[in-house]
């Protein structure tokens, strides 16, 4: 459907002095260029959902985050852009943060969940009554993640090779990406079946399911996770927040603490550890969020 056609995002030199240093080249694929709204990697999570909604003829679209969820302020974009209602189930107690006045803004019913509410989300029936109250609606796992976003996220692929000459290279030798459920992950693990290793930087605890979920969408081979969550998910320091402020300054580029910083900060860690051999290509994903920034600023 050309009415979902995705837009292409740029393939940038990333030059970094640690790049450099270790004699290691690298590109980035600038997901947060693609859309003022619906960024990042969430446009290739929702493509899918929004074909199969189209084709069944769904009313509406509703999904489930946090007070600063990028999945459901791209979510909210679209359902507005593509003309779905939109509905979000949000994890605690209503809270207003900038994403949540855009949220509304943007048309979406809200829902708060509470925080015992919001961890039921995995039960069988949790989504019976949201059925019944929206009938016909298209539901979207939490983060955009399933099979569909998976698919979604292996159109990434075919955008960076398509963009290889531009900067004189015929291949690159491997991915860097930011991994929070791992479905952008897995997306391009399918679409490479080998061809190239993909390394995710796990921006949640290593115990939080990641690495099921990762295995249940593209088996267990082609890819590495590497743990890059600082103690956290959403936990910030004070070398982190140095290292972005340093790092947007030498690439001319915008990062979040969240995700995007927590990966390139987990990617010098390795370059300087030796991990990658002098001569490499690496591809670092930009996977937006840049949104969520406004939250914690
Ligand atoms: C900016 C950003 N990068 C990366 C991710 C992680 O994506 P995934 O859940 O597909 O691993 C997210 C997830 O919400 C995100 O918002």
């Amino acid at each position: 459907m050309p009415e979902f056609s995705l837009p292409q995002a740029p393939l940038q030199r990333l030059d970094l002095p640690w790049l450099q240093q270790a004699g290691i080249e690298a590109a980035t694929l600038r997901l947060d260029l693609i859309d003022p709204l619906i960024s990042g990697n969430k446009w290739f999570k929702l493509r899918h959902h929004l074909l199969e909604a189209r084709q069944a003829g769904s009313p509406g679209l509703i999904s489930l985050g946090g007070n600063h969820s990028n999945h459901l302020h791209a979510l909210a974009a679209a359902g507005k852009r593509f003309g779905f209602a939109t509905a979000g189930l949000l994890r605690g107690h209503e809270q207003d943060t900038p994403t949540v006045r855009d949220l509304r803004a943007l048309g979406m019913q809200l829902h708060w969940l509470g925080y015992g509410g919001y961890r039921a989300r995995h039960n069988v029936d949790f989504w019976l009554p949201w059925h019944e109250r929206y009938p016909g609606w298209h539901c979207i796992p939490e983060g955009g993640g399933g099979l569909l976003g998976a698919q979604g996220c292996a159109l990434i692929v075919m955008q960076c090779r398509a963009q290889l000459a531009l900067l004189g290279w015929q291949d690159y030798d491997a991915w860097w990406l930011a991994a929070g459920t791992g479905t952008t992950l897995a997306g391009l693990v399918l679409a490479e079946a080998g061809a190239h290793p993909v390394h995710g930087a796990l921006a949640v605890p290593l115990d939080h399911g990641g690495p099921e979920t990762v295995a249940s969408l593209c088996g267990a081979q082609g890819y590495t996770l590497h743990e890059a969550s600082r103690g956290g998910f959403a936990r910030i320091d004070d070398e982190l927040l140095a290292f972005i402020a340093e790092t947007e300054q030498q690439a001319g580029m915008p990062l979040e603490a969240l995700y995007t910083g927590k990966a390139l900060l987990a990617l010098r860690d390795q370059v300087e550890a030796g991990r990658f051999t002098p001569g490499t290509r690496l591809v670092f994903l930009h996977t937006g969020g840049l949104q969520g920034r406004r939250g914690y600023l």
